[in-house]
């Protein structure tokens, strides 16, 4: 085999093959739905409409301790969306409840307002904060791999959907990352400007269970 078809092949085969690996290629099938134990496609023959239906966010998720019941609707619960480059959310708040500031490596989100009224913003990678109050039948973008963060200001329950141009945007929660990660405390005292005793506390509060 000549070297050129080589490398195409061994390009072709890495985008295609293993697609969770690398950015979101552009398609060039109209779905690809992964096949039970090995990398690549089930026959197309084999596909229905089932893989291409999600019914897991009908109602609210398990609400964590901030009030929000985060249901991400992503290639590893919905693998319907291999290959398509996109993928989606449905969060639930409780009255006070916040999705703690976070960013998505891979992803942009357009997050619309289902019901309630959300403080909603991001802020650049210049620390200039873009927020506002947004209302049902509003929506706002966080544009890809910046921090952004939501609060249910209203007085009842509210809940977004939200989509994005990744199969698997990633979620970096910013107090998990920093205190629940296990960074050296004497980094963290510094970076903060905080003693041994306080970081030693947002440690353990953030520790992984
Ligand atoms: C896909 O399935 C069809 C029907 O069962 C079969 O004829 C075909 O050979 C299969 N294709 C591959 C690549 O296995």
């Amino acid at each position: 085999m000549c070297p050129k078809l080589a490398l195409l092949l061994v390009v072709v085969l890495h985008n295609y093959a293993i697609p969770s690996f690398g950015s979101d290629p552009d398609p060039v099938l109209d779905f690809c739905i992964p096949a039970a134990g090995i990398a690549g496609c089930k026959n197309s023959s084999a596909a229905s409409v089932d893989d291409f239906v999600f019914t897991g966010i009908k109602s609210p998720g398990k609400f964590g301790e901030t009030g929000l019941a985060a249901q991400p609707v992503n290639v590893n619960v919905f693998p319907g969306l291999n290959t398509l480059g996109m993928s989606f959310v449905r969060a639930d708040f409780e009255v006070g409840g916040i999705n703690v500031p976070h960013f998505h490596p891979r992803a942009t989100e357009i997050a619309f307002v289902l019901e309630g009224r959300i403080y909603s913003g991001f802020v650049d990678t210049e620390n200039r904060i873009f927020a506002k109050v947004i209302e049902k039948g509003e929506v706002m973008v966080f544009p890809r791999g910046l921090l952004h963060f939501q609060m249910n200001v209203g007085d009842k329950p509210a809940t977004i959907l939200g989509s994005f141009d990744s199969q698997n945007p990633g979620s970096v929660r910013i107090p998990n990352a920093v205190f629940g990660a296990g960074i050296e405390g004497k980094l963290l005292e510094k970076a903060f400007g905080l003693n041994s005793k306080e970081i030693g506390k947002l440690k353990r509060k953030f520790a992984p269970h």
